[in-house]
């Protein structure tokens, strides 16, 4: 092996007001493959994260829930660290940005950049919500637009004719947070002078750290100017107070990638580890920042900015992947294919997700689809039609013949170290982030293995006087080679891998160790390794994540808006012709009946006369309101929805409501006068 490598690997800090969905264990994923690489390569390598506490929408989401946000980020910190250890994302340190070691990471940061001159202050207009007696970040204003009168458009950008503008220039705005029309009011600013670092950067870029497309997306940043970047935020606001600049906070992503630093600051108080080695300037040391597309402008340019600012080294890469599609579309609450790790959890293997997304993955930029239907059947077909099978077409004979010893001699080296050499290859492309590459390698080695097997015939043999010995050379060549697949598969697969060890009796397996065969050496029972991935637990995911949207979407809206401008789109706001809308068949209502629903949280099941007709929906109000409340109320519902099989039932349409959610959900009302089957027009 060449030289120990030292190298710092991160993921994107995931926000601390939403859950960990499929989507962002892409990320997760993706990373974790490559720690767990770089480790059994025998590299002293860490991989850390924290949560992304701060910012706007997490104080208002704790604000709704009627909590400090120092509880709600308290509660995330263990869902999310929940999940990723579900998922066997092998996170050396998950720290926090809200935190005191991040604290002083910032303040020396920006300290250092405000002493070398990068800090600016000016007094800039901003939209104030006179109600609410705070600035609106651009995602908290709502309005007509400016450029194509499209109503509704969020304070950046319209998502119906593309035009990028300042909340200002929005035509009758809203405060989404009170709905108060927002004033102008002056403020005074901290900005980071970006623009001092345009050749830094430049050198940076073309000495490789970044993939030739974030190169070329980088080339059309520089042209169009790097501008002063504000980096400050008046109170109310969840952050660090700016130190010489009372009132005022540090924009959540300029504390954010300052967790990466500050994650491994905790580690290596608790380890001893050299943190200046990782991060002074000039350090041989590695660091790799993982990402989605949406952050690169903040990792690409912002953030090795302010590390050199700061006399800190600047990452040796940063590695930007694509985003999930599942089914090739959006991730859509609705269709139930905005699945949350957890509800994954509830009925799947996680490896068949690590498999599947490995099997995908490229070092590309490109996204990346989750098809269900291709996902069941790879799975079913790679690890366990091939890779365990070798093992249970082996290890039977082996336990009953032969005492669970495996013979002292292979019944084909040249075979075996086809299997040894194949593994420089496929480190090659682990290292180069080619995982699909890596496996498509790993599978075909699997072919040959079963090749091998069909050709020998172990259950012939097995029937047949005197070919003990023959039988006992096959199924040991069997499971040495099973061994060697299972190696090269453990960044991807380290449950299975786990168990494997323990059925072959061996200790953790690194890169190297699968180079000798195992000889003369007693194995444990066979288990089966993994199952096959049933259909209908993948429809009782989606089912589930169905359930999931009731009540949900409506609380998160708004809140959980990212606010990764300038790249981020909002998924959301797209418009729809009158023809579209015209086919919505709104009707008034009488609430017959409403009803609890054994096992929901979230729904009470409404029975509704439309003025003769009867139907049954679910709806998703039940923190805020008793069914008894609602009996003989008139409201509107969909009329014309199709149906749609949830969990609990069949839902016949939907009813309207409005609201954040929790107890502030309101259900609508149509005035006097109006009787059910009335269409709305
Ligand atoms: N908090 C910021 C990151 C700060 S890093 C200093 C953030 N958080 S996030 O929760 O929105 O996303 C975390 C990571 O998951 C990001 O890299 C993001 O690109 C990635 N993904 C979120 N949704 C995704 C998909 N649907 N598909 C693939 N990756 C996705 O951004
Ligand atoms: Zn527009």
């Amino acid at each position: 092996m060449s030289d120990t490598r030292r190298i710092l690997i991160t993921s994107a800090l995931p926000y601390a007001n939403g859950s960990i969905h499929l989507g962002h264990l892409v990320e997760y994923i993706q990373t974790d493959i490559w720690s767990r690489f770089q480790k059994m390569r025998g590299h002293e390598c860490y991989y850390v994260c924290a949560d992304d506490a701060h910012g706007t929408p997490i104080m208002l989401r704790a604000r709704a829930e009627g909590i400090e946000p120092e509880e709600l980020i308290a509660r995330v910190w263990t869902e999310h660290t929940e999940d990723f250890a579900g998922f066997a994302i092998g996170f050396d340190n998950y720290h926090s940005t809200h935190s005191e070691e991040n604290r002083v990471c910032a303040t020396t940061i920006y300290e250092r950049n405000r002493d070398a001159g990068h800090i600016a202050r000016r007094t800039i207009s901003q939209a104030y919500d006179p109600e609410a007696q705070m600035f609106l970040p651009d995602r908290f204003i709502k309005g007509t637009c400016p450029k194509c009168g499209a109503q509704d458009q969020y304070g950046d950008s319209c998502e119906v004719c593309g035009a990028t503008y300042a909340p200002t220039d929005l035509i009758n705005p809203v405060s989404a947070v009170s709905g108060a029309t927002p004033v102008e009011r002056d403020s005074e600013h901290l900005f980071f002078r970006l623009g001092d670092f345009g050749q830094v950067l430049k050198d940076w870029h073309r000495a490789g750290h970044v993939q030739a497309e974030v190169a070329n997306k980088l080339n059309e940043w520089f042209e169009a100017g790097l501008n002063d970047w504000d980096i400050s935020r008046d109170a109310p606001y969840f952050g660090f107070e700016i130190p010489d600049a009372p009132g005022k906070y540090f924009y959540v992503w300029l504390d954010a990638p300052i967790g990466y630093m500050a994650s491994f600051r905790h580690f290596c108080n608790r380890t001893g580890v050299d943190f200046d080695a990782f991060w002074n300037a000039g350090a041989t040391t590695e660091l790799y920042h993982f990402i989605g597309k949406d952050i690169i402008y903040f990792h690409a340019l912002f953030w090795p900015a302010m590390l050199h600012g700061a006399g800190y080294r600047k990452p040796s890469g940063v590695f930007a992947h694509g985003f999930l599609t599942v089914d090739g579309a959006k991730m859509s609450k609705s269709r139930g294919t905005f699945i949350k790790a957890r509800t994954y959890l509830k009925h799947l293997n996680p490896e068949y997700l690590r498999y599947y997304f490995a099997a995908k993955l490229s070092s590309r930029v490109d996204d990346l689809d989750l098809n269900l239907d291709d996902f069941a059947a790879r799975v079913n077909a790679d690890l366990v039609g091939k890779v365990v099978n070798i093992a249970s077409r082996c290890a039977g004979f082996i336990g009953k013949r032969f005492d669970g010893h495996l013979s002292s001699s292979l019944d084909q080296p040249g075979l075996f170290d086809t299997f040894v050499r194949a593994g420089d290859e496929i480190a090659k492309l682990y290292e180069q982030r080619e995982f699909g590459r890596a496996v498509r390698e790993i599978m075909a080695l699997a072919d040959l293995a079963n090749q091998y097997i069909d050709d020998k015939a172990p259950w012939v043999v097995a029937k047949q006087q005197d070919r003990d010995a023959e039988l006992h050379a096959i199924c040991s060549m069997g499971i040495n080679l099973f061994r060697v697949l299972v190696g090269y598969l453990k960044p991807v697969l380290p449950l299975m891998a786990e168990q494997a060890e323990a059925f072959l009796n061996v200790a953790p397996m690194t890169w190297d160790t699968q180079h000798e065969p195992l000889l003369d050496h007693a194995i444990a029972r066979f288990k089966p390794l993994m199952t096959r991935v049933e259909k209908d637990r993948i429809t009782a995911m989606i089912e589930d994540s169905k359930e999931d949207l009731a009540g949900e979407a409506r609380a998160t809206a708004g809140a959980t808006q990212s606010g990764n401008s300038p790249l981020a789109r909002d998924p959301i706001a797209a418009t729809v012709e009158y023809a579209d809308f015209a086919k919505v068949d709104l009707r008034v209502v009488r609430i017959a009946k409403a009803e609890h629903v054994d096992g929901a949280d979230k729904l009470l099941r409404l029975t509704l006369d439309l003025g003769g007709a009867t139907r049954h929906v679910f709806a998703g109000i039940k923190s805020a309101y008793k069914p008894e409340d609602l009996e003989g109320r008139l409201t509107v519902m969909v009329a014309n929805l199709a149906p749609r099989t949830m969990k609990f039932g069949v839902s016949e349409g939907m009813v309207l409501a409005a609201g954040p959610g929790g107890t502030d959900l309101f259900v609508l009302q149509p005035d006097a006068g109006a009787e059910p089957g009335m269409r709305i027009k």
